[in-house]
């Protein structure tokens, strides 16, 4: 029962994982991963999250435009990015933002189909802005505003750089996000469902998610990975690394998975890959390590790596900052987030799980006055 493991707690028509005869299983609306990762966009997987089935080239074309002409931020949005602290960590700001979105909005309480679907395409559109906008203040460099001419990877990385992106960097950061995008109950996804059952508004709801995933046993754990390739520096040094770690009791950020215990997570198979490939054209050095860091853990531990194990090479060779790697995550996750809440209103009971009572009983108040 402790931390809820193996509890189905809800019905969903939005995501399977499982593990199938020693294979790690992931599809979203009944579409297998790989295949999504070899012929899918973002975008068509957000629609499908979404909507429930792929779009017809119609549709696509309209929800990609649609997508491209939210992506502006309105100036009161701009006016708080310039005004946190530069210090402030970017899920920090991604979190105020989303709430400040939600203020200007007059239509906060409406959660009908077509609006939530609304408000959902609104954030999606608007998240690597967020992202992208409070970077570039923190560092003193002119805004980049968005076009809508380019692909929501292709923009971000625009946004963020100042430059259009190659296309290998474009696509990588494509396929991340599709790989991020859903995946069934995790922490942050519950959080959203269970502050969407009470019938709190969506942007509540994505804050409640956005606050969950920046915790180092979830989406934090990507900016804790690049810190260890950093501390191990060179391949080398990772076995004794490693083994000193798990001597002292600590975890290794980036392996272990709560459903995936032992079989690799098939996004895992899929960012190895990606990083494979953005190291043999770039920087080989964050791949190297990870590789004998993956060896070391599965040699003293049996443990496999997490989605946010290799995400941490493709991003650091994509030119993103450290402190960056969470929101990148969450610029894909969004998609799935807003398709739980939506599921979530349309068949909804309160989720209000008990607790066992370990604590003392019926004890005798003493007044104050009475005690020492
Ligand atoms: C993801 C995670 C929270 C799942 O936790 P969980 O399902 O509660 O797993 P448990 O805590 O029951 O761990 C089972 C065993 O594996 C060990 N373990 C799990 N993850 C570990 C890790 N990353 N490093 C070292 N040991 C780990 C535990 O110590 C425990 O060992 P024991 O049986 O010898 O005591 C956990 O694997 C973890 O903390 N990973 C690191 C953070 C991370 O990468 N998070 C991103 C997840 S996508």
């Amino acid at each position: 029962m402790s931390g809820l493991e193996d509890v189905v707690a809800c019905e969903t028509s939005i995501c399977r994982i499982a593990v199938e005869e020693d294979r790690g299983v992931l599809e979203y609306r009944g579409y297998d991963i790989h295949e999504l990762a070899k012929n899918s966009s973002y975008e068509e997987v957000a629609f499908l999250l979404l909507f429930g089935d792929l779009p017809s080239k119609s549709e696509f074309e309209s929800f990609k435009e649609e997508l491209a002409m939210k992506r502006e931020l309105p100036p009161q949005i701009i006016g708080l990015l310039t005004h946190l602290p530069p210090f402030t960590h970017p899920m920090v700001v991604l979190r105020t933002a989303i709430s400040y979105l939600g203020s200007m909005d007059k239509h906060i309480q409406y959660k009908s189909h077509e609006r939530s679907i609304e408000k959902s395409i609104s954030l999606i559109a608007k998240f690597p802005t967020i992202v992208a906008y409070f970077h570039r203040i923190r560092t003193g460099q002119n805004l980049i505003h968005p076009r809508e001419d380019l692909s929501h990877a292709e923009n971000f990385l625009y946004m963020l750089h100042g430059e259009e992106p190659t296309e290998t960097m474009a696509k990588s950061l494509d396929l991340d996000f599709i790989l991020h995008a859903e995946h069934e109950l995790n922490a942050s996804t519950f959080a959203a469902r269970i502050a969407a059952s009470t019938l709190a508004d969506m942007y509540a709801c994505i804050v409640a998610a956005t606050g969950t995933l920046l915790g180092p046993l979830h989406g934090g754990a990507s900016q804790k990975v690049m810190e260890m390739l950093r501390e191990v520096a060179v391949p080398w040094r990772a076995e004794s690394y490693v083994r000193e770690k798990l001597e002292n009791g600590e975890r290794i950020m980036g392996f272990g998975h709560r459903v995936y215990r032992k079989v690799m997570d098939p996004r895992t198979i899929e960012l190895k890959i990606l990083a494979k490939k953005l190291a043999d054209e770039k920087n080989p050095k964050w791949y190297q390590i990870s590789e004998a860091i993956e060896e070391a853990v599965y040699k003293y531990k049996g443990l496999l790596p997490n989605v946010d194990f290799y995400s941490a090479s493709v991003y650091a060779n994509l030119g993103i900052p450290d402190d960056l790697f969470v929101n990148i995550f969450a610029i894909g996750r969004i998609s799935g987030w807003c398709a739980h809440v939506i599921e979530q209103y349309e068949n909804n009971r309160l989720i209000r799980p008990r607790a066992e009572y370990v604590g003392s009983q019926q004890r005798r108040y003493v007044p104050l006055s009475d005690r020492e």
